[in-house]
């Protein structure tokens, strides 16, 4: 096993991120102005990637909250890697042909003011004793 279903592109140069995010349907400021992207891609044919690569992710969430930054899943970029038009694109960036972008997180310091904490569901777990 160990099998490590993960790769990783970190974008640190804001014109890259632009372009991605024009290319976004839908999408206007896709990552929020954020400075660093990191896209998200996982070995399809692995046992279970994207669990794999979710996890893995989740805890560089954890991380950057430790280090007072946010973090925000930013999903339609996936659509973007995933198209075989941008196949180029991709492999320009590193990441071997075997690997399918699951989304991306936007990463950087967030404005307190501008955050809407949502009430939480409560009806969302069953007890069986
Ligand atoms: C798989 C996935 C994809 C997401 N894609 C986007 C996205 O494209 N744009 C965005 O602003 N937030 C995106 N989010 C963030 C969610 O909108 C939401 O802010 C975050 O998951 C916090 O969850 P909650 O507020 O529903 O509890 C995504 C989250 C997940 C888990």
């Amino acid at each position: 096993m160990n099998q490590q279903s993960w790769y990783f592109v970190l974008v640190s140069n804001l014109d890259i991120i632009e372009d991605l995010s024009m290319l976004m349907e839908n999408a206007n400021n896709a990552f929020y102005g954020a400075k660093n992207v990191i896209l998200l891609f996982y070995k399809e044919d692995n046992i279970a990637p994207i669990v794999d690569t979710t996890f893995a992710t989740s805890y560089m969430m954890f991380e950057a909250c430790e280090l007072g930054l946010g973090t925000c899943w930013i999903n339609g970029v996936k659509h973007v890697l995933n198209d075989s038009k941008y196949q180029l694109l991709k492999e320009k960036m590193g990441v071997p042909k075997e690997y399918k972008c699951l989304g991306s997180l936007a990463i950087g310091y967030y404005d307190l003011d501008e955050v809407e904490i949502l009430p939480r569901k409560k009806d969302y777990f069953t007890i069986i004793k």
